[in-house]
Formats: C-alpha cells, structure tokens, sequence
C-alpha cells in the first residue's frame, strides 16, 4: 500500500463494536467491492469497498469478510477469505497479501485462500439463524448497476430461503459516523496533504493558465505525499463555470480578474479529505469579489460553531439558512420585503445557495451516518457555504472539515489559508519567488 500500514486494532475494536449489534447466533458476511470494468480488457483503479476496510483493514480485491461470532467451531468465529496468489499473479499484477501479512493487517487469524469458502461457509451458514447482509445504504446512492453484494445477497437468499435476513447497513453506519483517534488522524493527513497541494498552486495560478493545469499541480502534490489519490473528482472551475456546481471538466482558461472556485481533496490510507477554497485568478480580490467572499466566510464561521452534538443536520440546515439569507440581503441580492413574504417551504436564498451545508466525511468523500440522529463527539462533517451568481459571473464557496468534540467543533483545516487578506499575500509572494 502507498500508505504507512495501519495498527490493525482500529479493525479489532470495529469489529468487536459491529458483532456486539447482531442479534444470536448470526453471521455477518462483506464482500470487497467488484474491479469495474472500464473497456476491452481493463478496469478502472480498484477501491476496496469502505465498510470491510472499516472492519477488516484488508485492501485487496476479491476479498471476503465473515464473521460468526457464535459459531461452534470456534475458528469459524472471524474468517478472512482471500484469493489466493500465485507465481503467474506474482509476475502480471504483483505482490498480494500472504495470510500472515493479511493476519497482520486485520488481527483475524483464521485466514483461507478462496477456494475454501464453500465448504466453511456451508457450516458457518448451517449453524446460524440470521444472515446480515452489507447493501449500499448511502441515502444518496442511486445506481441501476448490480454490485457484488447484492448479487451475492440475491445469490445467498436464492440457496437458503429459510434464514432470517438482516441489514448489516445500519448497524455500520452508526459505528463509522464516530471516528476514533487513529482515524482522526487518518483523516488530518488528508487534509494536510490537501493543505500542501493548495499551497503549492497559490502560485501557479494566474491569467493564461488552464484549469487542468491546475489539477495536475494537485495530483502531484497529492501522490508525492503518499496520498492514494483524490477522494473525488476534483472540481476547477473559474468564472462562471463555478455555478455548475459538479463541473469537472476543468478545461478552461483562467482569466485575469476572474474568481476560481477549486473543491478537492486528497484520500489518504482511503479516508477523505473535502475542501474549497476560491481565489482571484490575477492575486487580487475585487471590493464586489472581496464583499462576497467576506459574507460566505461568515457563514462558515457561524454554521462551524452550530456542529456541536446534540444538534441535527435538519435544524442546522435551517439555522445556516437563515443566516445565509441576512448575508444575501446585505449584498444586495434579495430585499428584506421579500424574504417576508417567502414560502417557507421554498426559501429565497436557495436561488443563490442551492445545496446542503454540511455532510458526513470519512472513508467516503458523502459518508454513511444518519443525518436524522443527534450529532456526536467523534463525527466529522464538512462545513461548505456558498453564494453563487450567475449573473455576476462568479461564484464562491468555502469548505472545512469539522470534527465534533467534547470542547465543541475542531476544524480539521484550520491551518489551510482562508482569510482574503493571507491568500493574497500568499499568492504575492509565491509569484515573486517563481520569478527569482
Ligand atoms: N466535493 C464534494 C462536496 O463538496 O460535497
Ligand atoms: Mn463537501
Ligand atoms: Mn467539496
């Protein structure tokens, strides 16, 4: 792996957390995510499924977790099934995990090369009474494509009819909305990572360059600091182009007096990072530019206090709202009059700041937790305001990620410049030091 090999008791205490949720005697199987193909023979990069990471440690394709924590056959109680290499997979695709390495990774002893898996589940499965089953419960996923769980789900419901069946989804999304320490840290190096990359092209960006440009100082900065990749598709998008809010297409050119809205972010060890930042193209701020940018920071200032626990996404939603909607008058964009009268149900600033404020982060760039339940010490949201006016020709967002803590909210980015005062003069001095 890129990254530095993780303590496998992170996977341990999971585990320990997800068996205490199943009900007696269950079994709780996960599946690695499918290699997607991409065309002819190839595949896009693989990425390990998130939630047999989160409980295993183990990055690697065709692998499959079970766990049967009241099985008889006491070895039976935690297995690890991986395929198994060989000197011809040694040659094309390279080093895979021994069982000893993948002992090693996840603190699961028993571990078997896939072609037992039949037969030890054919006695796990007999000597159970609920089946858990892992589907994709991301409360925006929405994709008609079969993946390997719920083929395997269909598959398993199809040769034992007769189980109870549960859903492991839930029970996982409650354990990794909480992060631990070690995956706090985790989730720092991400955003320290990002941090350098945007420092690096503070003083690359200026009139003439393009924004794929742009992109390419990022992924540099990114996989020279060990980062696995970006977390999602980076989105550089100057001008106008930063009211398309999922452009990625990054293929313009940056022009001077424009703004440049820049939301990326680096995974490291497979957690995410997610940040904006937006800068003026030529270093500085126009006083329309500056106002507008001052009033999306306050917001992010005033909705970063309001992620404490005990609050709830819904209410923080509409708290941020009404804050937002203040700001919008100030600038000019809606008249107080107006905002009156509005629909409740369809509040005015939603022409100017269409999206959510915050959502969960984690192994996932939109991670899994349930937005309806208090927040909690442990969680970690971004916090993402934005104005965006078409008719101006810009648009600004800014984004940090916060973790919830005992003490209040702690942003994980609080050294990533953010102030305009410090992004201009950074970018100033960059530029000078490019020109030695
Ligand atoms: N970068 C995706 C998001 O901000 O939600
Ligand atoms: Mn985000
Ligand atoms: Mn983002």
């Amino acid at each position: 792996m890129k990254y530095d090999l993780i303590d496998k008791n992170l996977f341990i205490e999971n585990r320990k957390r997800f068996v205490k949720n199943l009900l007696p005697e269950s079994v709780a199987v996960l599946n690695s995510n499918d290699e997607m193909p991409r065309n002819g023979d190839g595949n896009f990069p693989f990425r390990q499924s998130s939630d047999l990471f989160y409980l295993s440690g183990i990055d690697q394709e065709q692998s499959v977790l079970v766990m049967a924590p009241d099985c008889p056959v006491p070895e039976y109680r935690e297995v690890l099934f991986l395929r198994k290499t060989s000197e011809l997979i040694a040659v094309w695709e390279g080093h895979k995990y021994t069982k000893e390495e993948a002992r090693n990774a996840s603190g699961i002893q028993s571990v078997y090369w896939l072609e037992d898996v039949q037969t030890i589940m054919t006695t796990i499965l007999n000597h159970s009474k609920n089946i858990y089953l892992n589907l994709n419960e991301n409360d925006r996923f929405s994709s008609d494509v079969p993946y390997r769980e719920l083929r395997y789900s269909n598959e398993l419901k199809s040769k034992y009819p007769n189980h109870n069946y549960q859903r492991s989804g839930p029970v996982i999304a409650d354990l990794r909305a909480i992060k631990s320490p070690v995956e706090i840290a985790l989730m720092q190096s991400a955003a320290d990572i990002t941090d350098s990359a945007f420092r690096r092209i503070l003083g690359f960006i200026s009139p003439g360059v393009f924004e794929y440009e742009i992109e390419a100082e990022i992924t540099h900065e990114f996989l020279r600091s060990r980062a696995t990749g970006h977390a999602y598709t980076p989105i550089i998008a100057s001008g106008a182009s930063a009211n398309i809010l999922h452009y990625t297409t990054n293929n313009n050119e940056c022009r001077d007096g424009e703004l440049i809205l820049l939301d990326f972010g680096a995974e490291y060890a497979n957690y995410a990072a997610d940040m904006t930042r937006t800068v003026p193209v030529n270093g500085k701020f126009t006083k329309r530019q500056r106002e507008v940018y001052e009033a999306v920071l306050r917001v992010m200032r005033a909705a970063t206090k309001m992620l404490v626990a005990g609050n709830t996404i819904p209410k923080y939603h509409e708290e941020v709202g009404k804050i937002m909607e203040q700001e919008l008058i100030g600038l000019g964009l809606l008249k107080a009059e107006e905002v009156k009268r509005q629909n409740e149900k369809s509040p005015l600033y939603k022409k100017y700041f269409m999206h959510g404020t915050s959502h969960f982060l984690g192994l996932d760039v939109h991670d899994i937790g349930d937005k309806y339940k208090p927040m909690q010490a442990g969680m970690v949201f971004t916090c993402e305001p934005g104005i965006y006016i078409p008719e101006e020709g810009f648009g600004i967002r800014i984004e940090n990620d916060i973790l919830i803590t005992k003490n209040g909210p702690d942003d994980l980015m609080k050294n990533i410049p953010v102030e305009p005062d410090e992004i201009e003069e950074l970018m100033a001095r960059q530029r000078e030091l490019s020109i030695q």
